[in-house]
This record gives structure tokens, sequence and C-alpha cells, in this order.
């Protein structure tokens, strides 16, 4: 995981007085899967346009392997496949025929793994895109983008209207790709998804990346929740240092610390007699929800 195929370094993108990207920067190797992630409206889409040259970036460099994208489009594109969130095909068009138009405006040729995809994948490519559903045009698009040998593959949300299924056959696809030590741009929203192919993330917020890392460091940074019984009122602890979202009823507590500050809080926690304790890490869904509310959370850009 030494080579950088990607290098997005200090994107700007205005809408008007819009500032929709606020120098975004982030790194992909290859033979990694990278997820991009954020909230509803975060920037991540207009990030993946900017790249692909269908926005144009107010300033900034984007690289691939070494050469830049925004100055050198037309060789940089045929090395990417592009599948965006909302496929739209040209309704005339059978699906065999736009997966054929679409590789070759890549650049690339339809070969026997193209048919072992749209096999894989139970694609009817006989019918007419308007007479496909929404989860069909998708493996349209999916099927030209895996078929294409390329050194970075960019999905925005695919799996969005994929069923279970094909959704595993998306993630087997992927991680076939990342095997053969090509590189993977993933945005998605499907925790479960993240959670079991991307090897390290940016989360956007606002048009800013606020933290990158692989889960394990992003964990790391996140606050631990932690439970005690206390013998004594322990109200007084609400104030001390470190201890933040401090709940008591009855005996039982509840609040978030630091890593960084555990030891001090166990110290005080014992002065009210501690009868029992729990120190967890988030979950994988408190820390998105962290990450894309908290404002304090900015703190651990990085
Ligand atoms: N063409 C445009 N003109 C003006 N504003 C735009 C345009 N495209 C996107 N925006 C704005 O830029 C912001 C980022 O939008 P974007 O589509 O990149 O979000 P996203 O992170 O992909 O969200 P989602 O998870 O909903 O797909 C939003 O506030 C959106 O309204
Ligand atoms: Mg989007």
């Amino acid at each position: 995981m030494t080579e950088k195929i990607l290098r997005v370094a200090q994107v700007n993108k205005y809408f008007g007085k819009f500032h929709a990207l606020k120098n975004v920067s982030f790194d992909i190797y290859a033979g990694e899967i990278f997820g991009f992630l954020g909230p509803n409206g975060a920037g991540k889409s207009t990030m993946l346009r900017t790249m692909l040259g269908m926005l144009k970036a107010d300033s900034g460099e984007i690289e691939l392997d070494g050469t830049s994208m925004l100055n050198n489009p037309v060789t940089t594109h045929r090395r990417i496949a592009y599948v965006p969130g909302d496929v739209s095909l040209w309704p005339g068009f059978t699906g065999g025929e736009i997966i054929d138009l679409l590789l070759r405006m890549g650049g690339h040729q339809h070969t026997a793994k193209t048919d072992a995809l749209i096999t894989k994948f139970a694609l009817d490519p006989t019918k007419k895109a308007r007479a496909y559903s929404k989860g069909n045009r998708q493996k349209v698009a999916l099927i030209a983008a895996f078929s294409a040998d390329v050194d970075l593959y960019i999905f925005d949300e695919p799996t969005s209207g994929l069923d279970p299924l094909q959704e595993l056959n998306f993630q087997a696809e992927v991680l076939a790709l990342k095997a053969a030590g090509k590189a993977v741009l993933l945005s998605s929203h499907i925790l479960a998804e993240v959670e079991k192919m991307v090897d390290r993330l940016a989360i956007i917020r606002q048009g800013e990346i606020i933290a990158t890392g692989n889960l394990k460091d992003l964990q790391a940074l996140a606050s631990l929740n932690v439970q005690a019984q206390v013998q004594r009122d322990a109200q007084a602890l609400a104030a001390f240092p470190g201890i933040m979202h401090f709940k008591q009823v009855n005996d039982s507590l509840q609040f978030a610390v630091q890593r960084t500050d555990l030891s001090a809080v166990t110290a005080e926690l014992a002065k009210y007699g501690l009868a029992d304790l729990k120190v967890a890490a988030p979950t994988l869904e408190e820390l998105f929800i962290t990450y894309y509310h908290d404002e304090s959370e900015t703190g651990h850009a990085q």
C-alpha cells in the first residue's frame, strides 16, 4: 500500500457564494478501499464530480498517479471508472448496448469478464433501459465499471438501489479489485458496508474534511461511554474536568470521557464508593452520529 494513486490537495469549490468544498485534501493508495463519508449535503458528490471534471474546481490540485487531472482530463479519466448514485441511461438503448457504449467511451473493450458480470448480477441485457428498475440501471453502470481495467474505481452510493444479494456481489467485486491492487473510492451511507470493506476513510461535513484515518483511529479518538454505580450522591462529578454528558439516576451514573482523562476520572469516581463500572468504546453508529453532528469533534481534524 505504498503507491499513491490519487492526491487531492486543497480543493475549493463555490456554487455562487456558497462554499461547497473547503480546502479538501486526501490521498488514496493502490490496493486500498477508501471510504468517503458524511451527512447529506456535506459535499461528497460535489467532490467526486469535481474530480471527474463534471464541475470545475475554483482552486486546488487533483492528481492521478502524479498527473494533474484538472489539466489532463482526457488521459486521466481513461484510468478511472465512475458510478454515480443516480444512474440515468439512454432510454432507447438496451442494457447490453449501454454497457458496451460506456466501455467504449472510456476506451475499454467488452471482454469475457463483462459477460461473467452480466450473469453474476443477473441482468437481462436485452431489455431497453426505459424498462429497467432503479436497481437494474445501477447494475448496468456497475457492470461497465467493473469490466474496465483501470487504476481507480469511484462509487458514489452505489448500493442504494441494490437488493441484498446484489449488494453482496458488489462487495465481492470491490474486494477483488483491492486484491488486484486497484484503488477504490467508495462513498456510502451503509455503515455495515463501510465497516466490512473500508481500509481508511475521510469524513466530510459542511464541505470540510473533519477526520481521516482507519476506523480504529477514529474510534480511539472518540470519547468512551462510562456506566458506573456508586454508593454516594455523585452529582458533583458533573463538573469534574473530562466528564461530559453526565447523568445520574439513583445510584447509576452515565457519562462520556476522553481516553486521556480516564485515569483521573476513575480515581475520582472511586471516592464515591464505586460498586460497578463499565467502559465501552462507541459503536460504529454512535461514532458516526458524533462525527456528523457534534461541532466539538472538529478538534480531531487531521
Ligand atoms: N449544482 C449545484 N448548484 C448549487 N448548489 C449545489 C449544486 N450541487 C450541490 N450543491 C450544494 O452543495 C452541497 C453539497 O452537495 P452534495 O450533493 O455534494 O452532497 P452529498 O454529500 O453528496 O450529499 P448526499 O449524501 O445527500 O448525496 C449541498 O448543500 C448542495 O445543495
Ligand atoms: Mg451525494
